[in-house]
């Protein structure tokens, strides 16, 4: 028995010992291995007399159960003790920055839309759409263009081949139309509920959409994006046009108030007919609102024209009206300042990236709306 406890000790020392993974696996194979001289103990009990097996028997299983614990126990604290070290060692850099995230960015044009949407929902107007798919009635004729008319001339305007009965459609010019479709639009369910449904007068509405014309230079693509107004009631005159205008054009452009101007113009639609700057300064070399010497044309407007109310199946001696016609990329350019309209469209993110809007963005700080 004596035997087993000098053999337990001197054991036990060398597996406290062992100085790393390697040397304890030398240990653990000189006692419990196949050939170790505790397996070497197991193998003796086989060639003992039953009596002897009894006494030696449990002293050798405590002695192979004391050792294979102290092995492991070494290995687990051999193992912390490495992983100690390699912590030790590394270095892990939390100062650096991470990689950058990709995000996505609103559109110019949308934001602007989404702008002057707000505050002309709180100036009471809903909104209307109609098709960019057009025909001739509803983009020319109901408004009035005489018949031989320069915008109808495939010059302007994008015609698609004739159908089988003859009718050509075409790619609206402009989101005037939609007052037509607005004003002759009864009794016909608004397809979502925030859309105006069609209607007798009052009419106050607003539409924002995309517009096509064969023209391409700097300051025009062939699609391009237009926000009209219409407002028929009763007794509406120049005065009611003129300040929601300037309503409007102050509160987009943030300012206390701005200094337009409306030049007699012609639209077959209206009449009278006007379009409206704004004062503006662009000698720096951006365009500055509100200030300086220049003017920059901003809206197409008017008094609906007797004839359109008419052709829409509204009385012109009870009803009047006006209608204006924003291009909203071009208004974009004068509150953003991209140098390049046909930019806008081509699809670079790296422009999208510059000139884009975080999407978590309020629609307008000047609006009140959030
Ligand atoms: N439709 C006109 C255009 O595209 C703008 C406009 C709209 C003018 C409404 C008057 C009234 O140029």
């Amino acid at each position: 028995m004596t035997d087993y406890t000098t053999l337990q000790a001197d054991l036990l020392r060398r597996v406290e010992g062992a100085a790393d993974t390697a040397a304890l696996e030398t240990v653990r194979v000189e006692a419990v291995g196949k050939a170790g001289a505790v397996s070497a103990l197991l193998k003796s009990l086989g060639t003992m007399s039953p009596e002897a097996r009894r006494t030696h028997g449990p002293a050798i299983n405590a002695l192979r159960d004391r050792v294979a614990a102290a092995i492991a126990a070494r290995r687990a604290a051999l193992e912390a003790e490495a992983l100690d070290a390699r912590l030790a060692a590394g270095r892990l850099d939390l100062s650096l920055p991470a990689p950058p995230r990709r995000t996505g960015a609103v559109h110019p044009t949308m934001q602007v839309m989404d702008e002057m949407v707000a505050i002309f929902a709180e100036l009471g107007f809903s909104l209307a759409e109609g098709p960019d798919i057009e025909d001739d009635f509803h983009n020319f004729t109901a408004l009035n263009f005489p018949p031989r008319h320069p915008a109808r001339e495939t010059h302007d305007t994008f015609f698609f081949a004739p159908g089988p009965d003859g009718e050509r459609k075409l790619l609206r010019t402009h989101t005037s139309p939609v007052q037509v479709r607005t004003m002759r639009r009864t009794n016909t369910p608004p397809p979502a509920p925030w859309i105006a449904a069609g209607q007798a007068p009052p009419i106050r509405v607003i539409v924002p959409g995309r517009t096509y014309r064969r023209d391409s230079d700097a300051t025009h693509t062939p699609m391009f994006h237009q926000l009209e107004g219409l407002v028929i009631d009763r007794g509406i005159h120049m005065g009611h046009l003129k300040w929601t205008l300037n309503t409007f054009i102050a509160r987009f452009f943030e300012l206390q108030s701005v200094v337009t101007r409306f030049r007699p113009h012609h639209f077959p639609f209206t009449e009278p007919s006007a379009e409206m700057d704004v004062q503006c300064d662009t000698s720096g070399g951006e365009v500055r609102i509100g200030q300086g010497h220049e003017w920059s044309e901003i809206v197409g407007c008017g008094m609906v024209h007797p004839k359109v109310l008419r052709n829409c199946g509204i009385d012109p001696d009870a009803w009047q009206g006006f209608a204006f016609g924003f291009g909203v990329d071009r208004l974009g350019r004068l509150k953003y300042g991209m140098p390049d309209l046909r930019d806008m469209f081509a699809s670079d993110v790296r422009w999208l990236a510059h000139y884009g809007f975080s999407p978590f963005a309020a629609p307008n700080p000047a609006s009140g709306l959030s």
